[in-house]
């Protein structure tokens, strides 16, 4: 092919491609199958490849996700970013109307859905998408550009006439179905369930790299515009329009968006999503109602903070009354105790609610629960309800309170609570049942060793068995052992299940350590340790300085690795996890930290207080140091630990080296 004849080809697949997302994530009127669409999409990452000269921001294959974003850049909003004020009757509404229209006159009213995600502001030049920023502080906010080419509901280009210079503004957010999908996905894994879809959405917003946002699959509306020239002074004939040129925008025809030209207009729309909202598919805490005519809205202007031409109407958090007839109390992998409250079946904003969470013994104390209390049950963004109040007037007078137990409802061992932490936590890691299972399901799940045939229900037959206790003794099963056990386990299953252990052996130094489920390390940071130090050796050797000193590691995460690596069984599981095999290094991809101890030979002696005996090693060798053994008249500097030998000091004096501390090392490396 020639250039001229790739150029041709790469603009045709580029306008298919977004034709195509238009009509799926836009209309939902897809006219090819997905496959058709890969096909096209490779062929176009081919191309591209082969040409780079062509590269284009907003090429369809950037969805997939582009450049790795280090830090987010600030940029001020050209239109500041304001709020809506906020109100929760029907009365507020009224009152905003009335005090619009002593000043206007009587004018007409745009209804649309409060949308519960993040703000976001698009930037189009000519058509093209060139930025997307955060409300951040209303002024100003971070430039996300990279995550939001990913949100397929968004173009990267426009159709249509369109103006030259334009700012959409909108909500990213996730629909209910794929906020599901990832939460399953996440309960496959044995990770942590997301709370909810909102903060979700914000979070997911924030990764670094644009892949992982993609995968996540957000969604988009667009709620306002604004530029010079815009198309009318009508906002929603804006919105029509924004809709024409590619925007996913609220639907009239489901009641999305609607004109009012009187308050019963306005209530009868609120009327309406007050009930319907529980059958969307996305979020929404309120509706929001605006002045239509952009002069108007210029003529009643602005509060400090928010318009005068727009109010939000508030939803009251579902709430219901229902009696509370136990608590109980749930051991996770971790070993932290979360408290659940056992209820009546009441039907709750759509759902029939059994259990509400309660956090934690602090939270049980301040509501003071006693069992058959009437408890007022709320449903927020969360999946999970909350109580957020008790009906003292209904409780019986002998009722007994909610006592937080003292030793853990699985194993009975006494349970602590750590300073600082809101939660209890039982100590007994290697012998409480559902922390051993819980950590055996992790450490199988899909993006760890993913071990095909092993779920839950496994897991817990084998541990229940006796053939397991821990994941080291994954790697001693033996088929026979499957096979009697007898029901359910075939020649087919059991081989699945030898297989999967024996392929696992093939996974990643990154996932083993995420796999391995040190508190707090997570699939992302564990990612960023394996690649940063390479070797389950080196971790093991490094102190809290120096494990702080990895990306997205902080005092907590250091701490928590620590602590791991200190406990005697654990480390003789890794060990075990070795010799079967399994892959504890990789490729470390981070050459020397600095140069600033180039060209010196250090001698290290005695203890020190941030650093293990291999760490302060390493620290000096990844800033281009080297470590020698014995004091030399070539030695740069002695490093002195606490309990230093005063033989070595002698030797040093006498050679006249100097000998530094570790406080002074440390201002050295910059710490
Ligand atoms: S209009 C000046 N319309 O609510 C008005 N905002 O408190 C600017 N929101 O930050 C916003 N749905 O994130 C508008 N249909 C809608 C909305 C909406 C959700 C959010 C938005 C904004 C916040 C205002």
């Amino acid at each position: 092919m020639t250039k001229s004849e790739a150029t041709d080809r790469i603009t045709t697949l580029r306008q298919e491609l977004e034709l195509h997302n238009h009509r799926y994530y836009v209309l939902a009127e897809p006219m090819i199958s997905d496959q058709q669409f890969d096909v096209m999409l490779k062929e176009l990452e081919q191309l591209e490849a082969e040409h780079p000269e062509l590269a284009d921001a907003n090429s369809p294959t950037q969805r997939v996700g582009g450049d790795i974003t280090k830090s987010f850049v600030t940029v001020v909003h050209k239109y500041p970013m304001l709020s809506l004020s906020n109100s929760y009757s029907r009365e507020e509404v009224a009152e905003f109307v009335a005090r619009a229209e002593k000043e206007v006159g009587r004018t007409t009213y745009v209804m649309e859905l409060k949308y519960d995600g993040v703000a976001i502001s698009l930037s189009y030049l000519n058509g093209e998408l060139v930025r997307g920023v955060t409300r951040g502080d209303g002024e100003k906010g971070d430039d996300i550009t990279a995550n939001v080419r990913t949100v397929r509901s968004i173009p990267l280009k426009l159709r249509g006439d369109f103006p030259k210079e334009l700012e959409a503004r909108g909500e990213i957010l996730f629909m209910r179905a794929q906020f599901d999908k990832l939460n399953a996905e996440r309960a496959r894994n044995g990770e942590e369930l997301y709370a909810n879809p909102r903060n979700t959405a914000a979070g997911s917003l924030k990764q670094q790299d644009p892949k992982d946002v993609a995968k996540r699959g957000l969604d988009n509306f667009i709620y306002t515009l604004q530029g010079e020239h815009l198309p009318s002074r009508s906002h929603y004939e804006n919105i029509q329009a924004a809709h024409r040129w590619g925007f996913k925008t609220p639907d009239p025809k489901r009641r999305f968006i609607e004109r009012a030209d009187s308050v019963e207009g306005i209530m009868a729309f609120i009327d309406h999503w007050d009930k319907a909202r529980h059958q969307l598919e996305m979020d929404i805490d309120g509706v929001v109602v605006k002045v239509d005519d952009r002069n108007v809205q210029e003529e009643l202007g602005l509060t400090a903070k928010s318009p005068r031409w727009a109010i939000a109407y508030k939803f009251q958090a579902e709430q219901a009354v229902t009696r509370l007839n136990g608590v109980g109390y749930q051991v996770g992998r971790t070993g932290a105790i979360t408290p659940v409250a056992e209820l009546e079946p009441v039907l709750l904003a759509g759902t029939t609610v059994k259990r509400a969470s309660l956090h934690n013994a602090d939270q049980i104390a301040k509501l003071d629960l006693h069992i058959g209390d009437f408890v007022k049950v709320e449903k927020g963004g969360e999946i999970i309800p909350k109580i957020v109040g008790v009906e003292l007037a209904r409780r019986v007078a002998d009722a007994a309170p909610v006592v937080f137990p003292e030793n853990c409802p699985e194993c009975n061992t006494a349970l602590v609570r750590y300073e600082g932490e809101a939660q209890h936590y039982c100590p007994n890691e290697h012998a409480c049942p559902p922390q051993i299972t819980g950590r055996i399901e992790h450490f199988v799940g899909r993006k760890m060793m993913a071990i095909d045939g092993l779920g839950g229900e496994t897991v817990v037959e084998l541990v229940r068995a006796g053939l397991i206790h821990n994941v080291a003794d994954l790697y001693d099963l033996k088929k026979e052992q499957l096979l009697d056990l007898g029901k359910g386990w075939g020649e087919k299953s059991a081989s699945q299940v030898i297989d999967g252990i024996a392929a696992s052996k093939a996974i990643p130094f990154e996932q083993v350590l995420f796999a391995l489920g040190i508190r707090h390390v997570g699939e992302t940071v564990a990612k960023k340790i394996a690649r940063s130090v390479g070797s389950i050796d080196k971790l093991i050797s490094m102190g809290k300085e120096e494990l702080t000193g990895i990306d997205e590691v902080g005092g907590v995460i250091a701490q928590s690795i620590l602590d791991f690596f200190a406990v005697e069984g654990n480390r003789s599981i890794v060990e075990r996890l070795r010799e079967t095999g399994l892959c504890f290094q990789g490729e470390a991809q981070q050459g020397p930290v600095s140069d600033l101890l180039a060209g010196k030979s250090i001698v290290v002696s005695g203890v020190f207080l941030n650093f293990s005996r291999d760490g302060i090693k390493a620290s000096i060798e990844s800033h281009g140091g080297k470590v020698s053994g014995s004091i030399s008249k070539k030695t740069s500097f002695v490093l002195a630990g606490a309990d230093m030998g005063p033989a070595k000091r002698t030797k040093a004096e006498e050679l006249g080296v100097p000998v530094i501390d570790e406080e002074e090392y440390r201002r050295m490396i910059g710490a």
